[in-house]
């Protein structure tokens, strides 16, 4: 069984402020660095560094040298990175505040110039049972989620960032959902979490269902019963790819067939690690790391 992670590669500018620009101000940051990043490109770093190994596809610009050499250095297979020369690659602009929050801008770039046939031929490659990590940062994604489904591949879809294209997908095709409370009230019409889970529940009775919940934790429901669990205390200093470190932790946790506690458990930790780090796929911790790591439950 592979694990295929069809998504985003960004480059990620992130500067640090005092406070959030507000509308028709103009401020000055304090210090600016690049990273690699993409929920994409996070998510493939996530799932290796926790132990799966994966294959990374989406479609970088002629400046995407650097991000191919992020996923290598991490062992993170690349065959299906397209290349098209004459563009762009993805960026987001990034501000973290003074106690580590962010906002983000995207520019999508050829994130957004994966086409039906790109699609098709990566995948070619893969099979039934294999599974399908998705994000909503790159085009096409309807089509891959039509596509994987019918070839038998188990979708694992993280709904991030929502928007009006993702609620235009066949969601009813996915068999693990990662998402946030928001997105889980966008796609369930619920703005409270039990009733959002619960409506969820209704609407794809497939599907098993992870919430997370910012400071309250997360809730997971397996298929059989929800699960619940709180965060780990960190001094935050940039929560960029938090989200993502705990999506890649959770489905690997899922393949090793680990109890439904302690895959929340891992994830949640090493999602706190990572908020007590710069950047986005540098700041993903390794298994080890997580796993002698002596943080305690707030
Ligand atoms: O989830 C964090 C990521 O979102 C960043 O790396 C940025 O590139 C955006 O895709």
């Amino acid at each position: 069984m592979k694990i295929l992670n069809f998504g985003s590669l960004n480059i990620d500018r992130a500067y640090s402020v005092e406070n959030f620009v507000k509308p028709g101000e103009t401020i000055s940051s304090l210090s600016m660095e690049t990273f690699c990043g993409g929920k994409g490109l996070n998510q493939a770093i996530a799932c290796k560094k926790a132990g799966s190994d994966v294959y990374m596809a989406g479609k970088v610009g002629a400046d995407g040298a650097v991000l191919l050499s992020k996923l290598k250095e991490f062992d993170v297979d690349t065959d299906h990175v397209l290349i098209e020369d004459e563009e762009f690659s993805g960026h987001a602009i990034i501000q973290i505040d003074s106690v580590g929050q962010n906002n983000i801008i995207l520019y999508g770039g050829t994130n957004r110039l994966i086409t039906r046939a790109d699609v098709d031929k990566v995948l070619a490659d893969f099979e039934a049972g294999d599974i399908l990590l998705l994000q909503n940062e790159i085009s096409s994604l309807d089509y891959i989620i039509e596509k994987g489904y019918e070839k038998g591949m188990i979708i694992a879809l993280n709904p991030s960032p929502m928007d009006k294209n993702l609620l235009r997908c066949d969601l009813g095709k996915v068999s693990y959902f990662i998402m946030n409370e928001i997105e889980a009230a966008a796609i369930s019409g619920c703005r409270d979490t039990d009733t959002a889970l619960e409506e969820l529940r209704k609407k794809y009775p497939a599907s098993k269902i992870v919430i997370t919940l910012g400071g309250d934790g997360v809730k997971y429901f397996d298929g059989e019963k929800v699960y619940t669990h709180g965060i780990y205390n960190v001094q935050a200093v940039d929560t960029t790819a938090a989200g993502d470190t705990f999506t890649g932790y959770f489905l690997n946790g899922v393949l090793e067939e680990m109890e439904p506690m302690d895959i929340l458990s891992m994830a949640s930790k090493a999602s706190a690690i990572a908020v007590s780090r710069p950047g986005a796929a540098d700041s993903v911790p390794t298994k080890d790391e997580v796993l002698s790591s002596t943080l305690r439950l707030k």
